[in-house]
């Protein structure tokens, strides 16, 4: 737990970057500097806690290596939502090993959700001796002092706090696109629902001051940043820990006046907490991105309840209803899981029958994994796997049935989309994405990245569209 107030935890760690860096300057030779590399795997919340990884090395002068083989400091940044994340997670290191047996001066860093379990932090102590460091995803920021510990100890460092209050502002980052960011309005989430981890390894629910995220988003303008994509695990209960009194909709208006920024998107939304005040914000205000991710989980109201979700697939139809009357066209996505304990095939049928009737652009889809320690890992029924299977089967099918119908309106029209990267597979293709959130492929040019562009959408490609640009 941090005994440092949030201010003078971020001058040490400035501190222990210029040391680090330090340390390395009268070491390396021949301009050789440092590299790292970090491997995320996860959700946005964990993408940005790497990009923050990585701004604190490149800052201790550190260079990126595009491939572990090359680093000399390899990071892994975990996740533990579902069981077969840890397992991958394993597998990656058995492969780190061989790689330190032939480079023993590369270090070997593990952070992230997994770590905030004790059984897993026992297991790589005991089995894993090879890796240098571990911490969790409340000490992020101490990267710079974890690893100079780590160089000037000689011993493996393993730091994880069980939670904190502390958000500390203003260390660096890197980002990976230079016209959109995330940004972290919240961390943790207090909702418990029986099956998520997520609670007991995010802590309790914190919101940033307003202020600090507008400063941050005012700074990211004034880089170029055009989008920004608001990050947290309920961000419709935004603000509910400050003593501000603000709302997550005022919050959004807010982003949304700051000059320069031209799209907003946030993630992830909880629909008991979806007030009418932001569904309004999203219909006013047209820098708001027309998409909605709205969690759905099951379609049953009886799974519903065991999963603690506090909505009804009546309540839910509802809000999808309120949000396509103030946005038209907008896209609403969506998760589900299958297989939850007790699931029965009419309790399946009726998250199909919400498939059908929402007709979500995208769903992602989950296998229900048993994460020991929370409520639904104790139920009785555990769904057997081969009936699970084919559910998750049937349901995928749906669901890119009923996605490629959806997507059809968009065809023929002409739309901002904001260019991305170069296709991976198709030589002067771009990637860009429309203000829902869904991939246009388009011919381009590489200097047309970064810039919002008028498209025409030729094609549905049943979860991207093919499109032109006009007169150019
Ligand atoms: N099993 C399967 N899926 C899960 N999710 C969260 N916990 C579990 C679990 N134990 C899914 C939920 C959540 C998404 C990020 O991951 O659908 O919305
Ligand atoms: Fe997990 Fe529910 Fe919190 Fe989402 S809202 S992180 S599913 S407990």
């Amino acid at each position: 737990m941090a005994e440092r107030t949030s201010a003078e935890e971020r001058l040490i760690q400035l501190e222990y970057i210029e040391k680090l860096r330090s340390f390395y300057e009268s070491r390396i030779t021949a301009g050789n500097a440092p590299s790292y590399h970090i491997e995320t795997l996860g959700c946005q919340m964990n993408v940005k806690d790497s990009e923050k990884l990585a701004g604190i090395l490149r800052d201790a002068g550190f260079v990126f290596a595009a491939s572990e083989e090359d680093a000399d400091l390899v990071l892994y940044n975990t996740c533990t939502v579902r069981e077969n994340a840890n397992q991958r997670m394993y597998g990656r290191l058995g492969r780190l090993q061989y790689l330190k047996k032939q480079r023993p001066e590369m270090l070997i860093a593990v952070c992230g959700c997994m770590m905030q379990e004790p059984d897993e932090v026992a297991c790589i102590r005991e089995k894993y001796g090879f890796v240098d460091i571990v911490f969790g995803t409340h000490n992020v920021f101490r990267l710079a002092e974890l690893l100079y510990r780590r160089l000037t100890e000689e011993k493996q460092v393993i730091e994880v706090w069980e939670g904190t209050e502390e958000i500390v502002e203003d260390l660096p980052a890197v980002r990976k696109y230079p016209f959109k960011a995330g940004v972290n309005i919240m961390f943790g989430c207090n909702n418990f629902c029986s099956y998520c981890i997520v609670p007991y390894v995010r802590g309790r629910e914190r919101s940033r001051e307003s202020r600090e995220i507008l400063h941050e988003v005012e700074k990211l303008a004034g880089e170029g940043v055009k989008e920004i994509m608001l990050l947290g695990q309920n961000v419709n209960s935004y603000g509910h820990t400050l003593e501000e009194g603000i709302s997550f909709a005022e919050l959004l208006r807010m982003c949304a006046s700051v000059p320069g920024i031209e799209r907003i998107r946030f993630m992830t939304s909880h629909p008991k907490d979806l007030s009418d005040e932001l569904i309004a914000v999203m219909g006013e205000d047209r820098k708001i991105c027309d998409h909605f991710h709205l969690p759905l989980q099951s379609g049953s109201d009886r799974i519903l309840k065991a999963m603690n979700r506090r909505y009804t697939r009546e309540q839910y139809l509802t809000l999808v209803e309120k949000l396509r009357k103030a946005v038209p066209g907008i896209s609403v996505t969506t998760d589900i899981i299958v297989g939850f304990p007790g699931e029965t095939e009419e309790d399946f049928q009726d998250t199909m029958d919400m498939v059908r009737r929402v007709r979500y652009d995208s769903v992602f889809t989950f296998i229900y994994s048993k994460r020991t320690g929370t409520p639904a890992a104790r139920l009785p029924d555990q769904v057997p796997e081969d009936v699970v299977k084919d559910r998750f089967d049937r349901l995928l099918r749906l669901v890119q049935e009923t996605a490629a119908e959806a997507l059809d309106r968009n065809v023929g029209k002409l739309l901002p989309v904001l260019a991305e990267e170069k296709n991976r597979r198709e030589e002067g293709m771009l990637t860009g994405r429309l203000t829902n959130n869904l991939t246009v492929n388009f011919c381009g040019g590489e200097e047309l990245i970064g810039q919002i562009i008028p498209v025409r959408i030729t094609e549905n490609c049943g979860f991207y569209y093919l499109g032109e640009t006009e007169g150019r």
